[in-house]
């Protein structure tokens, strides 16, 4: 009998050149590994040593920021003149040992930047619930191509392999393409385009600081997953634009990490969640896709490719679950997993469990990892404050930007 699992053994070659050795993608998760001053540590080098030693083909470290005056977490790393390039060196070393490559998601949190180290702003001026930012001057949205080409200048530098730009989940450049959020009037709201301008200058910029054999990725949304929000037929969109520009690959997700939204991380649905809206987007263009969410088990992964939804399969939670995955799944064991319920969660706790058992992994003690849902929280609502310190320590007195 063939074995499934060669369809995600074979590779893949991107339209840049650069060449993926199999179809499994550890998807962006912020680890709040970072060392509080946008740097790598220790624990977060062997973190990403251990996924590309368990068999993945790419890895993605989520929330890389381009301006450590908008960051999503004051654990994350991020791509300006401040960097340590040494220890970043270190990292991209240590997480393609495997030739998995690894990729920085170039994040901006926007409207959603970690109120304790920033002053949000995003496309609009919004005062929703918890959610309050200022709204962003054309000067300010006309700088952003270069910050991002900046962070991925400086990306290529210390070895990373590729790049994705973070255009999903509610953070800056998913705010633009939200009807919710961006409510300008000018060149840069309103119509589908106008939404997606300021994203394909920013490809743009990108592409020229990084040359045409560097992979460049972008994550979007099928849905924001509220009303009012991005719909799936914008979202069909926005991939018939992004067919005409240098990108190399598109990734699938959806929601919105707001208040009260609901998020792809906190999904416990049976099945993978956009394979149909994957299949339609397949339609309208020959970049390859990743299709990230809800994937359980080694026939939903196969099945993506089997009927040619995606190129590429996106892991989250499942590569926290079992950092080995790609390699069990190649030699055919450990299946199907699933994903843990928890009674009552409350806000941010879902993420919380995920994060801390990530860093259990960083520090090769998953074995052991135990705690409830409101001890993991209270346990990286901590660690969060005391990087917090650090990160206005360092980059708020005095305010330092990219
Ligand atoms: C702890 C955690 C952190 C996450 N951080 C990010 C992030 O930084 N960037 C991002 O695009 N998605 C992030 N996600 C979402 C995942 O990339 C993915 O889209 C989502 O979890 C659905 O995939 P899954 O069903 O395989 O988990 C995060 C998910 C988790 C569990």
């Amino acid at each position: 009998m063939d074995r499934i699992q060669t369809l995600l053994e074979q590779p893949r070659t991107l339209p840049c050149g650069a060449i993926l050795k199999n179809r499994l993608a550890k998807s962006a998760m912020s680890d709040s590994l970072g060392n509080g001053e946008a740097n790598p540590t220790q624990a977060q080098i062997r973190l990403y040593q251990r996924w590309a030693q368990g068999g993945i083909g790419l890895s993605i470290i989520g929330e890389v920021q381009v301006d450590p005056r908008y960051p999503e977490k004051p654990g994350n790393l991020s791509l300006t003149k401040y960097s340590d390039k040494e220890a970043l060196r270190q990292l991209t070393q240590r997480a393609s040992i495997t030739g998995a490559h690894i990729w920085p998601q170039l994040g901006h949190a926007g409207a959603l930047s970690h109120a304790p180290i920033s002053q949000a702003k995003g496309p609009s001026t919004l005062d929703v619930g918890t959610l309050h930012c200022e709204g962003m001057t054309i000067e300010e949205i006309e700088n952003l191509p270069a910050s991002y080409a900046k962070a991925a200048s400086i990306a290529k530098e210390v070895g990373f392999t590729g790049v994705q730009i973070h255009a999903g989940h509610g953070f800056l450049l998913s705010q633009f393409l939200s009807p919710l959020f961006n409510l300008r009037d000018d060149k840069y709201g309103g119509s589908i385009e106008n939404r997606c301008r300021i994203i394909l200058a920013i490809i743009d910029a990108v592409r020229l600081a990084i040359g045409p054999h560097f992979p460049i990725g972008i994550k979007i949304n099928a849905s924001d997953l509220l009303e009012g929000g991005l719909t799936e037929d914008d979202a069909l969109a926005h991939i018939r634009l992004l067919d005409k520009t240098s990108v190399d690959l598109i990734e699938i997700s959806a929601g919105t990490y707001f208040p009260g939204a609901k998020s792809s991380s906190d999904n416990l649905s049976k099945g993978v969640y956009y394979k149909s809206f994957a299949k339609r987007a397949k339609n309208l263009t020959s970049i390859p896709l990743m299709v990230t969410g809800g994937v359980k088990s080694l026939s939903d992964a196969c099945s993506l490719l089997q009927d040619k939804s995606a190129d590429l399969v996106g892991l989250a939670r499942a590569m926290v679950l079992n950092p080995d995955l790609a390699n069990d799944w190649f030699a055919g064991t450990n299946q199907t997993l699933s994903f843990p319920r928890f009674d009552s969660p409350p806000a941010e706790g879902i993420t919380a469990w995920y994060t801390m058992r990530i860093n259990a992994i960083a520090l090769d003690e998953e074995k052991d990892f135990s705690p409830t849902l409101t001890l993991a929280l209270k346990q990286y609502l901590e660690r969060d404050e005391l990087k917090s310190i650090k990160w206005r320590t360092f980059f708020i007195n005095p305010i330092k930007s990219n």
